[in-house]
């Protein structure tokens, strides 16, 4: 923590300059910057490769285009299903309420390498129309994709994924999805309110 009047700066050329800032701010490690924002909602992505149906969790996607919907993802060569993506080029992503926070977090901290996720956790795979992957029962929102890009895969493990197909479930009324801080920090959505906006 820096507590006198100057902090370090990135410089382009990576080196670091000194500016004066105010006293209020300090240094945020920037190993911490994705816990401001990892956009979520924390999601869990499901595979299936040779028949083998697997699901991991994930936060690190984002929205790139409306319709038909695009959604780049990150998802690490060291899960094991990174192979089954990149092999089967399809997925689901399928959207959890808060009620499965706890699994949420035990699906992503253990490898569809050495456990059946889908039997350990409880999870009730439904089938797809358009992809192999299962969708699942427990979660509100089930979105069948399929991989439209993989230039980013091999510099930033970023596939980019067209939904193909979108399922919700209409018992699930105003559901709350979780965020991920970090290091076992999450919060679920708050209170829903309208604003007037240009925006869709
Ligand atoms: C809250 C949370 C968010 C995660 N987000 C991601 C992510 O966005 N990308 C990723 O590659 N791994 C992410 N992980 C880690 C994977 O879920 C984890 O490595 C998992 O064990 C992979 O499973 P697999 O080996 O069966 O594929 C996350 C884990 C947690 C708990």
């Amino acid at each position: 923590m820096q507590t006198s009047s100057t902090a370090r700066r990135s410089g382009t050329s990576g080196a670091c300059v000194t500016r004066k800032v105010g006293l209020t701010m300090k240094n945020l490690p920037l190993a911490k910057v994705y816990q401001l924002l990892e956009p979520g909602p924390v999601v869990l992505l499901t595979t299936a490769r040779n028949g083998r149906a697997n699901v991991m969790t994930m936060s690190w996607h984002m929205m790139v285009e409306f319709e038909p919907p695009l959604v780049a993802c990150v998802v690490s060569t060291a899960d094991y299903s990174f192979a089954a993506l990149r092999a089967t080029k399809e997925c689901v992503i399928a959207v959890p309420a808060v009620d499965l926070a706890q699994k949420i977090v035990s699906i992503g901290n253990c490898s569809g390498r050495n456990v059946a996720k889908f039997e350990k956790f409880g999870l009730t795979p439904l089938p797809a129309d358009c992809v192999k992957a299962p969708l699942i029962a427990e979660c509100f929102a089930n979105l069948e994709c399929r991989v439209v890009n993989s230039r980013l895969v091999s510099k930033y493990n970023l596939f980019v994924l067209e939904v193909l197909k979108a399922w919700s479930d209409p018992r699930r009324r105003n559901p709350k999805t979780i965020h991920h801080h970090g290091y076992g920090k999450f919060v679920a959505d708050g209170d829903t309110f309208r604003l007037k906006s240009r925006m869709r």
